[in-house]
């Protein structure tokens, strides 16, 4: 992945979700302290603001390795069954959307995760039986957009879970500085401040607005990045100064324009603007719902007061 480079390797130089970083911090030295692996972990929140990069960095500060799969990907027991034989000892397997694993996988997982064991069974009909594979000790991570939507039996055999929230103006403009740095470019302050205000509080989008940046100043010949360019180039890139791009103009004023500000549903508002309902309810509706420009009631979504005036429309009565 291209944002490999930019992910850093050690919790010290993760920068901000600080509550979680110190939990972990804990969490990590006790269980080195007892030589034991670490718990298993489950990283939730909206996409981009680094679960992957926790997993890795988790893997790292443990000394094992990293096994990267994810819920989608893992259709059969057998699937499952493959992984976990070939974990060593302190090993983290991070399973991405983890709420995407099916029931029977699931089941697989409830021993490996307790007791370090697989139940396999083989044969069939009469003859059928079923034999106890030890597996090393290991930690799972899981990630997942929805807590919610994990069963209670994964979700209670996770010891530690973390909420990862989204990032501070201060806290983004710190990493696209670093990620600056990894680029050997030059950005000036005031333009890292004005790409972390603009990145919808998400390190993901700050370092794809500053790779977009850096070829508007390249191109332009320019040796830094400056707020000017930093500005120009984000006016380019339809990135608004709250951060909000074409789709989500195109969703806000969907709902203004079609539904009076709603209340309308999320397929509904899915439908008019072609992107899928999940798409909107994991990545486009969390921020909107942060900065208070939409709210879910039960009849459905509704613009607040604050999406019209941000693109200056008075409410229709009636
Ligand atoms: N790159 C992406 N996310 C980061 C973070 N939280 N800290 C430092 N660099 C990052």
């Amino acid at each position: 992945q291209s944002e490999q480079g930019l992910r850093p390797k050690r919790l010290a130089d993760y920068i901000g979700q600080e509550t979680v970083k110190h939990n972990l911090a804990v969490f990590m030295e006790a269980a080195k302290m007892r030589e034991e692996a670490l718990d298993h972990v489950l990283l939730y929140g909206p996409p981009g603001l680094g679960k992957t990069t926790l997993a890795a960095i988790i893997a790292a500060e443990m000394g094992g390795e990293l096994r990267t799969t994810s819920g989608p990907a893992i259709e059969r027991s057998g699937d499952l069954a493959a992984i976990l034989t070939a974990l060593e000892p302190g090993d983290v397997l991070f399973i991405d959307e983890i709420h995407r694993l099916n029931r029977t996988v699931e089941e697989v997982l409830y021993p490996a995760m307790e007791d370090f064991c697989l139940d396999i069974v083989i044969g069939k009909g009469p003859t059928a039986r079923s034999v106890r594979l030890d597996l090393p000790p290991f930690t799972l991570v899981g990630a997942t957009t929805r807590a919610g939507m994990l069963s209670s039996p994964l979700r209670d055999r996770f010891g530690v879970m973390a909420r990862l929230e989204y990032y501070k103006p201060e806290e983004l403009a710190q990493i696209v500085e670093r990620s600056a740095t990894v680029f050997q470019a030059t950005l000036e302050p005031s333009a890292a401040l004005e790409l972390a205000r603009r990145s919808r509080g998400t390190p993901r989008i700050a370092n794809r607005l500053l790779r977009r940046v850096r070829d508007f100043a390249q191109v332009g010949g320019e040796a830094a990045i400056s707020l000017e360019r930093a500005c120009s180039a984000l006016e380019q890139l339809h990135v608004d100064p709250l951060g909000l791009d074409h789709i989500d103009d195109k969703l806000l004023k969907g709902m203004i324009e079609k539904f009076n500000g709603g209340p309308v549903g999320l397929e509904t508002i899915a439908a008019t603007i072609g992107e899928e309902a999940a798409t909107i309810e994991e990545v486009y509706e969390p921020y909107l719902l942060q900065i208070g420009f939409i709210q879910r009631t039960p009849r459905g979504r509704i613009a607040t007061p604050a999406c019209y005036a941000h693109y200056g429309v008075e409410k229709q009565n009636g």
